[in-house]
């Protein structure tokens, strides 16, 4: 979702503030803007598209503060004027802003009445002109009056040109990210623009207000108490967020799954066996109630644990995507544990589902990839997946390292149980194999020709059961939101229950069949979906070589026990969706109407 980047502190060139706002363009947007002092005044330059278009429009000047935005419109059509930064009347205040005012309506009256004129059709040009009713020389004092009067969700950035050498930022429901280099402060909705500049950042909290300065920050709460920040270091290193010769980040990341597995397994394989120690204190052993929450991709991982754990103990385990959970009355207690995916740790309604719980008393832990997010703070305790940074759109190496860490957590709660048996060993020996499997794999992998036949086709069907069917969903996923392609999935025993009617030889199958307990079931509906014609793509286990006998087109992966294949399989669908993509024409790293960040309902 929107972007924001401030710079304040020595001189700087304004194209440099432009650079850190692209490494913010993963989050997703349609248009952009910076503002930035020249010659004692605001200069605004706004475009609707990319941000190297306003590469081509900005001026090479100097400034001493700046603040820049890529807009992912909510309110107005994507378009120059509904672009941040918005001004207000006078035109010496700008100010980008990520969130959604839901007062706005409201609050526009009431400034339309006191005499302001508003020019776009956003809900974030009534803050800057509020900000301009409550300036009174002081511009501290004026954001911390004007946040007070707002409802709905906000990061903040505003700059005045009667104070050229301060930003003041301001945070309710939407992050922003601190950083002090040695002659300037940055400020950003995440740490990707800021570690090229230092790796210790800050990160404001529910309500803050900040003022920043050339070699200074301070942050106040929202009564204007003077507070201190925990400081976090992050340990990626900026050469992990460049592109390093792949043509997208999207396959780039795919590739760098095995490593990513070691990150996220480093310390939690023992001569004792899985453990996480970030659990140590948790209550697992008396747990009677386990409920999943997250969205989209992560959701997927989610559903993939509930069917690992539930075969191998009588816990109760639930799953809901956030949207909805955040909205049912979950019946929650101490005995009842909550784990909230989110590689972004910013996802609005799983944030909002985890506060829901945490007040009816339940315990919360976070599954996330980035250090200090919002999830990870308001949770008891944060597992982190170690996949480093994702600038692709579309969860790929999150999405393996998800799995990794919740089979981590499902077999050590087990074995906290007292639940172990000769499969959970050979689950277990095999997730310690599977960097090596999936370099292996990744190596050897070649479906470019299989996905050119596919290109053209228009819809999809994918088909898993029990613990595959969340492959399923996940590559439907995939494919929809990089290719545009309609794909659905289904658990195969449903087809026959209505979506079978869709199948024709113009839509193909693509199915998740491994040899495992289910095996001969989707064979079935297999031969179901052949008879009315539908080509069908498997993916299967080496050595099942009778399944290209019944099949249109197969994909191996190495064998692995049941409950593993949903993290082997990860790498194909993920494939199949990017060649596909790229082979349309499309930017697999930045699908349309799509955002990295989700962090409005
Ligand atoms: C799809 C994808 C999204 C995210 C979803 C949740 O490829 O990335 O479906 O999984 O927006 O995001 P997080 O995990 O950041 O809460």
């Amino acid at each position: 979702m929107c972007g924001i980047v401030g710079i304040v502190g020595a001189e700087f060139k304004i194209d440099e503030l432009v650079s850190d706002l692209q490494k913010l363009e993963y989050r997703g947007y349609d248009s952009a803007g910076i503002a930035y002092i020249e010659n004692g005044r605001i200069s605004i330059t706004k475009t609707l598209g990319r941000i190297q278009n306003l590469k081509e429009k900005i001026k090479p000047v100097t400034s001493l503060a700046g603040i820049a935005h890529t807009r992912w419109a909510t309110h107005g059509v994507p378009n120059d004027i509904n672009a941040h930064p918005h001004t207000d009347c006078t035109g010496k205040i700008a100010l980008v802003h990520n969130g959604i005012i839901e007062n706005y309506v409201e609050l526009k009256e009431f400034l339309l009445e006191r005499g302001h004129k508003f020019i776009s059709d956003t809900d974030t040009e009534v803050i800057a002109h509020l900000i301009e009713e409550n300036y009174e020389g002081d511009l501290y004092r004026a954001v911390l009056k004007t946040v007070k009067q707002l409802n709905g969700a906000y990061a903040i950035a505003v700059m005045h040109s009667d104070h050229p050498d301060i930003l003041v930022a301001a945070r309710k429901g939407s992050p922003l990210v601190l950083g002090k280099a040695e002659d300037k402060v940055i400020l950003a909705s995440d740490v990707t623009p800021i570690i090229k500049y230092t790796k210790d950042v800050v990160f404001l909290e529910e309500g803050d207000i900040a003022i920043l300065k050339e070699r200074e920050y301070k942050i106040t709460d929202s009564n204007g108490n003077l507070v201190v920040r925990k400081v976090y270091h992050i340990n990626w290193d900026e050469a992990a967020a460049e592109k390093s010769g792949y043509k997208h980040f999207m396959i780039k990341e795919i590739k760098e799954e095995p490593e990513a597995i070691e990150n996220a397994l480093v310390g939690r394989i023992t001569q004792e066996g899985p453990v996480l120690n970030e659990l140590k204190e948790f209550d697992l052993e008396n747990i009677e109630k386990i409920k999943l929450v997250a969205c989209g991709t992560s959701y997927h991982a989610a559903l993939v644990f509930k069917y690992f754990v539930e075969k191998h103990s009588d816990i109760d385990i639930e799953v809901d995507v956030a949207s909805e959970f955040r909205y049912r009355n979950v019946h929650v207690d101490d005995k009842t544990l909550v784990i909230a995916i989110s590689q972004s740790g910013e996802t609005a309604d799983t944030l909002e589902s985890v506060r829901i719980v945490k007040k009816k008393g339940a315990k919360v832990v976070a599954i996330s990839n980035v250090v200090g997010s919002t999830i990870t703070r308001e949770s008891d305790v944060t597992v982190y997946m170690n996949a480093g940074p994702e600038i692709g759109v579309a969860a790929t190496k999150t999405y393996v390292n998800q799995l990794v860490v919740l089979y981590i957590l499902g077999m050590s709660l087990l074995k906290r149980r007292n639940i172990w048996n000769e499969e959970l060993e050979n689950d277990y020996k095999f997730l310690k194999e599977s960097p090596k499997l999936f370099r292996k794999l990744l190596e050897s992998l070649d479906i470019d020709e299989l996905a050119s036949y596919y290109k053209n086709y228009n819809h999809f069907m994918y088909i898993g059961r029990g613990i595959n069917y969340p492959t399923a969903l996940e590559g439907a996923l995939k494919l929809k939101e990089i290719s545009y392609i309609n794909a659905t999935a289904y658990p195969a025993g449903e087809l026959k229950h209505g979506p079978i009617a869709l199948l024709d030889p113009t839509f193909p199958v693509f199915a998740i069949a491994p040899q495992g307990y289910l095996y001969e079931k989707i064979k079935s509906n297999i031969e179901e979906s052949k008879a009315r014609k539908a080509r069908i793509i498997a993916v299967t286990n080496e050595g099942n070589e009778g399944l290209s006998k019944i099949v249109d087109d197969v994909i191996y992966v190495p064998s692995a026990p049941d409950d593993m294949y949903p993290l082997i399989m990860s790498p194909i669908i993920q494939i199949f969706a990017y060649l596909i993509s790229d082979m349309r024409g499309y930017d697999p790293d930045k699908p349309r109407n799509l955002a990295k960040s989700v962090t409005v309902e």
